[in-house]
């Protein structure tokens, strides 16, 4: 099978949720890491950061200033170093991440002593139970292959009375944003991405990976199910990113 082929079928076999996905993921970006920072404010008008600051807000990072943190499919480090650089943040993070390259890519935007960046697995974080402040991930989620296994472990290291934030693309619901948001993200997105990038699937993954990730309802329902309370979300720029939040019960200890 040619190449492009070959990486065509895998992609797809990988948004589909695939036994392939962690392997293919990793892949993708430790292969893009070079180019992530400068695609991703490109790609989404820089509109990114504003939506990554937000996320941050929802922590709640205030009501425990000096806690451990977890950044989750931290890749560049951006959701760490943001938070790090929030007024009276006096915390550590832990940017765990699976793609080596991306942790290296973001190296230098925080100091290591605030930012420690991890080489892991979101479905085996290194931390021990009940000792995390508050989780964060943003754009990240929806690569995992076990979602539900993804809620229960940041459940698992989370103390109670803690919060755990989800930052993603979802799929908006009015048909004309609908209509422009398929035609880019469909069809200009993988065009650039693959452009500037140089990879061949890459950038034709992300669409296909929100499509196949659950909406903003049935997202809140596997939070409960995992153990979460409080949940609420709120959608972003006419819904096509919504923040999730949910937080550790007073009595769930691990
Ligand atoms: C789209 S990037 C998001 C990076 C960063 N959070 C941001 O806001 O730009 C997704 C990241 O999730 C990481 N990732 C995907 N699945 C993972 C997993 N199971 N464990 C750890 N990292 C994972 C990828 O390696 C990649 O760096």
């Amino acid at each position: 099978m040619p190449v492009n082929e070959l990486e065509t079928a895998e992609s797809l076999a990988a948004a589909a949720g695939g036994a392939e996905k962690r392997a293919y993921v990793q892949r993708i970006f430790s292969q893009i890491a070079g180019r992530y920072d400068l695609l991703n404010h490109l790609l989404s008008f820089n509109i990114d950061t504003a939506w990554r600051r937000r996320a941050i807000a929802a922590l709640g990072g205030e009501r425990a200033p000096r806690g451990t943190y977890v950044d989750l499919c931290a890749g560049t480090l951006d959701v760490s170093a943001q938070l790090a650089g929030t007024p009276g943040f006096r915390g550590r993070i832990v940017g765990a991440d699976f793609a080596e390259p991306m942790l290296r890519a973001g190296s230098g935007k925080a100091p290591i002593s605030v930012v420690a960046p991890v080489v892991a697995d979101a479905l085996q974080l290194p931390l021990p139970d009940d000792t995390a402040a508050g989780a964060i991930v943003a754009f990240g989620i929806r690569n995992v292959v076990d979602l539900d296994a993804a809620l229960r472990e940041v459940l698992r290291v989370l103390s109670s009375g803690s919060r755990f934030v989800i930052l993603e693309f979802t799929t908006p619901r009015a048909w004309l944003v609908r209509a422009l948001y398929h035609l880019y993200f469909h069809r200009v997105l993988p065009r650039i991405g693959g452009w500037i990038s140089g990879h061949g699937t890459a950038y034709a993954y992300l669409p296909r990976s929100v499509a196949s990730f659950p909406i903003e309802e049935e997202l809140a329902a596997r939070f409960r199910r995992a153990g979460f309370v409080d949940v609420s979300w709120e959608t972003l720029t006419f819904g096509i990113a919504a923040i999730h939040m949910g937080t550790k019960p007073a009595d769930a200890r691990s």
